[in-house]
């Protein structure tokens, strides 16, 4: 069977990216176009400036990507999207592009779930060999909107296990960081301070929510608050802090993992989203698993569009296609 090329387009937040994978694991080209310094003074994401932004540079980034990709349109088999979830101006902008697109040059038009995306990240190739998973597989996705624990049984077949309560993992970091005074986004740049930090100087509050596989981030977020408040933020205090915010966050992320690993029988461990960048919570899931952990390279984890190519794939091949008055879908849940 002759390769499978996928142009993949994902606008759903703050990255414009465009990528070309062949059969869904080999990257051809990775276009990424990151808006965080336009959101940086605003300390998080601003939507109708993301939307706009997303606006001015999708077109490029999506002919960098098949030049870089050295693919003609006649090559690609299909043209995947990331319909939700996420900003629903975002989202509109990726879609009517790859829609225009597709019915363009007569290509098929795959929606895609940012979240599945996230979670195919892990069968990319990153130069180590081509991946290959046998189900079931525990999936932990942390990323900036979402925190879930998923039992996946094969493509597009998953079992919800539980998820966050209120904040997500990344949410927390980056309103975390924030009360840190840290620069945007909180996540890497709470990572950055902690590896100077002490964690054990401060005991912070962990919500275990027993016999469940829930999690809730508030409390720890308030505990930090308050110790802010305290303290004030000289710069030995943020280090530290940062340290031990981490960790609380990424002991429990890591516990209910490998315990929902071992309750479901799983092969393995797929770590996907932006959280799953972290070094502390890579090693803690490690440290603690029984089965193999996989997780994408840095690069892969944060938005970008080769794990919506990946995705497509594996969606195209499954016969899914979008009928043109495909809309997006800001709230799109995985099950
Ligand atoms: O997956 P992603 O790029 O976008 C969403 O779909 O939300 O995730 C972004 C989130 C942000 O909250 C960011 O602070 C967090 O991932 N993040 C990290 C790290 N890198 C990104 N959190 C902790 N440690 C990191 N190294
Ligand atoms: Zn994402």
């Amino acid at each position: 069977m002759s390769e499978v090329r996928i142009l993949g387009i994902e606008t759903s937040c703050d990255e414009t990216a465009a990528a070309v994978v062949a059969d869904g694991r080999r990257i051809l080209s990775n276009i990424v176009a990151s808006q965080v310094d336009l959101h940086a003074r605003y300390g998080g994401v601003f939507p109708e400036l993301a939307s706009r932004a997303h606006i001015e540079a999708i077109v490029p980034v999506v002919q960098d990507a098949m030049a870089q990709a050295g693919t003609t349109w006649d090559d690609l088999s299909a043209v995947a999207v990331t319909v939700g979830p996420g900003l629903v101006g975002s989202l509109l902008v990726g879609v009517n592009v790859a829609k225009g697109l597709a019915l363009g040059r007569g290509l098929p038009l795959i929606p895609v779930n940012h979240l599945e995306a996230h979670i195919y990240a892990n069968w990319l190739d990153t130069g180590d060999g081509p991946r290959d998973f046998s189900f079931p597989l525990l999936v932990l996705i942390v990323s900036g909107g979402h925190t879930e624990l998923v039992l996946m049984r094969g493509h597009g077949d998953y079992q919800y296990l539980g998820g966050t309560l209120d904040d997500a993992a990344g949410e927390a970091f980056d309103k975390v960081g924030r009360l840190l005074g840290l620069p945007y986004p909180g996540g890497p740049n709470i990572e950055k301070a902690a590896a100077a930090g002490n964690p054990a100087r401060f005991r912070l509050p962990r919500s275990w929510l027993e016999e469940t596989y829930d999690f809730s981030f508030s409390g720890l977020k308030t505990a930090v608050a308050r110790l802010v408040q305290q303290q004030g933020a000289p710069s030995r205090f943020v280090s530290d802090l940062a340290a031990a915010f981490q960790e609380a966050v990424m002991d429990v992320l890591a516990t209910k993992t490998v315990a929902a690993a071992r309750e479901f029988g799983a092969t393995a461990i797929l770590l996907s989203g932006g959280v799953s960048a972290n070094q502390v919570l890579r090693a803690a899931i490690r440290a603690r698993a029984t089965v193999p952990v996989y997780y994408p390279p840095p690069i892969l984890c944060t938005d970008n569009a080769a794990m919506v190519a990946a995705c497509g794939y594996f969606r195209y091949r499954a016969g899914v296609r979008a009928n043109w008055d495909l809309d997006v879908d800001p709230d799109l849940r995985l099950v």
